[in-house]
């Protein structure tokens, strides 16, 4: 009989789940096909060919892959690898939610008039260079405001999740098991995990709702998005927040355990990248790990690279077809990692380097 219960609790866990995966899709999904009319092709007429070097994309294995994310997301959460995620504990308010997409669509329009004026330079002042590096003074994605302000801070994550109908949140959580294999028989609160390049806190809210004692910090150069992850972390009062660069971040030699990078590595020029893994091994302890997640690479899916190919051109990205090429394995080794594990998550990888040297 308590058998019967649980799989009938089990399954009800796993509809509710599909459910409201479900309806997420479909409310992004909605928001991308409206912001690609406003936006038009990813390539205008005239442009580049669609392809340069690249077959044709595989459609059904990119419907495949994106139904496997779920899948394997719900497997990690029903074998208890990690929990029930956040968004679905809390649904937003009907009020919240149109006040997002009115924003979004709004502000998709202006994404509109710069990506067709090729305007990515609008944050490059004067008064901004002498307190960020020359990189990050761009309007990547084309988006407005670039990294400076609590508007785009506000409207980052329904910009990411329309961007991947969806998906966003379930690529990131690829990282989770990770985190729970550096956890295993360990005391989560003597243990120290930071982010770098932590946005507006979507990743580190599903690693404190995991893991609510491990000692977290979040870092980004960019004060608006600080401010927003501590506004919407605000009810773990433990979680330190830095305002640096993620390439000399300020931190004591092997200070950490667990260092983490969600999507920061293909905004950032190959220098930079560099010079990010080696402040990683410098903070971590030796055998801490580093796990990154970030876009797929050429190869990764075959049938998916002209995605990758043509991304950059719709989207500002100056550093992602450079971030697609590069070896991980290598830029990593460099810094005194070992390649340990890596896990393809629909159009995102979770990779691990463990700090052996
Ligand atoms: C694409 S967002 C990723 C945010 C978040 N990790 C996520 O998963 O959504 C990149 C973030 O990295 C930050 N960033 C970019 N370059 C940085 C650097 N050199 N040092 C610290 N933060 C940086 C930006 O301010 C932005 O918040």
């Amino acid at each position: 009989m308590a058998a019967l219960n649980t799989m009938f609790a089990n399954g009800a866990r796993r509809a509710a789940y599909g459910a409201a995966q479900a309806a997420r899709v479909l409310w992004y999904t909605g928001h991308y096909a409206a912001g690609r009319r406003l936006m038009g092709p990813l390539t205008a007429p005239g442009d580049a060919p669609y392809a340069e070097e690249f077959g044709p994309l595989d459609r059904d294995r990119l419907k495949e892959s994106f139904r496997a994310l779920f899948r394997n997301d719900w497997k990690n959460i029903e074998s208890g690898r990690y929990r029930l995620p956040p968004e679905m504990r809390a649904l937003p308010s009907p009020g919240k939610l149109l006040k997002q997409s009115r924003d979004y669509l709004r502000d998709a329009e202006k994404v509109a008039r710069r990506k067709a004026a090729r305007g990515h330079s609008e944050v490059l002042t004067d008064a901004a260079r002498e307190k960020y590096p020359r990189y990050y003074l761009q309007n990547f994605h084309y988006q407005t405001d670039g990294w400076l302000t609590a508007a785009s801070a506000e409207r980052y994550d329904m910009q990411v999740e329309t961007l991947f109908t969806g998906a966003a949140s379930a690529m990131r959580r690829a990282a989770l098991p990770y985190i729970g294999d550096v956890l295993a028989g360990r005391d989560a609160a003597a243990t120290r995990l930071l982010d770098l390049g932590s946005g507006a806190g979507g990743f580190l809210r599903e690693v404190k709702h995991n893991w609510p004692a491990l000692q977290v910090t979040a870092l980004d150069l960019s004060p608006a998005y600080l401010g927003k992850a501590r506004a919407r972390l605000g009810r773990w009062k433990d979680i330190a927040y830095a305002q640096a660069n993620a390439e000399d971040t300020g931190f004591a030699d092997a200070s950490f355990d667990i260092v983490t990078a969600t999507y920061l590595f293909h905004e950032l020029p190959s220098a930079a990248r560099k010079t990010v893994a080696a402040e990683g091994a410098r903070l971590l302890k030796p055998g801490g790990v580093f796990i990154l997640v970030d876009t797929i690479q050429y190869g990764d899916e075959p049938g998916f690279d002209i995605l990758l190919e043509n991304f950059p051109r719709g989207f500002h990205e100056p550093y992602y077809d450079s971030y697609c090429r590069t070896d991980l394995a290598d830029l990593f080794g460099q810094a005194g990692f070992e390649k340990r594990d890596e896990t393809i998550a629909f159009l995102s990888k979770a990779s691990v380097f463990e700090r052996v040297a």
